[in-house]
């Protein structure tokens, strides 16, 4: 049994990861801002949660942390649109960085943390860990950071360390993302629903999407391997949005339908698709669920959930700060026969964020 510091442990990844330590019999510890993470996601656990900014946590409540074998910091502002509203959250994200790492150096801890496909913006698929990067927002800024940090203080001080480059993760327990939450987990959001679905530009942009479970698995292997690095977290296959709607359609039997509208966001990521070797070689990590069968699994679980009385909330019409420069996404609809090619609605207050943010 070992002991282990879950930052973001109320939330979409950090929760499915804090009940598969818990089922191993290891000894958690949640620390949560609760700035996107859901109390119902951890309901029935018997895990002590406090409910603080990671930096807090390590100044407040060394007695809970001395102790531990291994820190999983999933606790930071966790998508783009929310940097684009406060650009402050770079610096929240930062202190945590740096807590996170003082933490693991005073309890001779391991970090696994979570960074982001989002990094290879403009890097030709398949993405290698070993590619050149640069940021090209506010989100990706601080977990490049991370990265770096956590090389400098392996440096100076042995601290053992994992950067997970997560690639696009759906799967359950992403209903408290609400507007946030994954792409194919929207789309079904909408396709249980009877609503449509917005897809920015034309539908070809692609993504690699991996399923919550093979996450977990990836987070836990990397805290038992030997190997300090960074490590892309992703299946190696890319899929269209609209080959995954059509997927998502065969799949589950529902009928969804789309409405294209212009692209508003900038930086907006064109094609992510990991190069799975490095992690492979180094931790033993391979995704073993496709996406029909993660679409079928997050089916499952959805459709029980509203059989319970849960309706997704999450704003159906978008509205966004029209960006300038150029939108290489914001051209027409493909060629799907029940699309429908619609102007956004602006009508609502400018600050409001994106539906679809489509970064991951
Ligand atoms: N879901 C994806 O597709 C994806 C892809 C790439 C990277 N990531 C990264 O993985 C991490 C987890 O993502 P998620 O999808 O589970 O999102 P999430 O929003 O559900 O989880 C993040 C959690 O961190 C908490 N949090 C935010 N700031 C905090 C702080 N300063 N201290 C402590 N807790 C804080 C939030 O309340 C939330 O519970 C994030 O860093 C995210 O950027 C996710």
């Amino acid at each position: 049994m070992s002991k282990y510091v879950v930052t973001g442990g109320s939330g979409f990844i950090g929760s499915n990861l804090v009940r598969d330590l818990l089922s191993e019999g290891d000894e958690v510890v949640v620390v949560d801002s609760m700035h996107t993470g859901s109390k119902s996601n951890l309901e029935g656990l018997d895990v002590p949660v406090f409910q603080m900014r990671a930096d807090e946590f390590y100044e407040k409540e060394k007695p809970e942390w001395a102790d531990v074998d291994g820190i999983f910091h999933l606790g930071k502002p966790s998508a783009s649109p929310i940097y684009r509203a406060d650009r402050g959250k770079v610096v929240e994200a930062v202190a945590g960085s740096v807590a996170v790492f003082e933490m693991a150096r005073e309890a001779g801890a391991k970090v696994v943390a979570a960074s982001t496909s989002s990094v290879y913006n403009g890097v030709p698929p398949p993405q290698a860990e070993d590619a050149a990067v640069a940021p090209t927002d506010f989100y990706t800024e601080p977990r490049l950071f991370e990265e770096r940090l956590a090389a400098v203080y392996h440096s100076y001080y042995g601290v053992r360390w994992a950067e997970m480059r997560f690639f696009s993760v759906y799967g359950p327990r992403e209903e408290g993302k609400k507007n946030l939450a994954n792409l194919v987990t929207q789309a079904l959001w909408c396709a249980l629903s009877g609503k449509t679905f917005e897809i920015y530009g034309d539908g070809k942009q692609r993504r690699d999407f991996v399923y919550v479970g093979d996450v977990v698995r990836a987070l836990e292997l990397a805290m038992s391997s030997g190997s300090n690095g960074v490590y892309n977290v992703g299946t190696g296959t890319s899929r269209s949005l609209n080959e995954m709607v059509d997927l998502l359609e065969k799949v589950t039997g529902l009928e969804l339908s789309v409405r294209y509208v212009p692209n508003p966001v900038k930086n907006y990521v064109a094609v992510t698709q990991a190069s799975t070797e490095k992690a492979k070689k180094e931790i033993g990590f391979e995704a073993q669920v496709a996406l029909e069968e993660g679409i079928r699994r997050i089916y499952d679980y959805y459709s029980k959930l509203m059989e319970a009385g849960w309706r997704p909330e999450v704003r159906w019409s978008i509205a966004f700060e029209p960006v300038s420069g150029v939108d290489p996404l914001a051209r027409g609809p493909s060629g799907r026969g029940r699309a429908t090619y619609g102007k956004a609605v602006t009508g609502l207050p400018s600050r409001q964020l994106p539906v679809s943010w489509s970064l991951c």
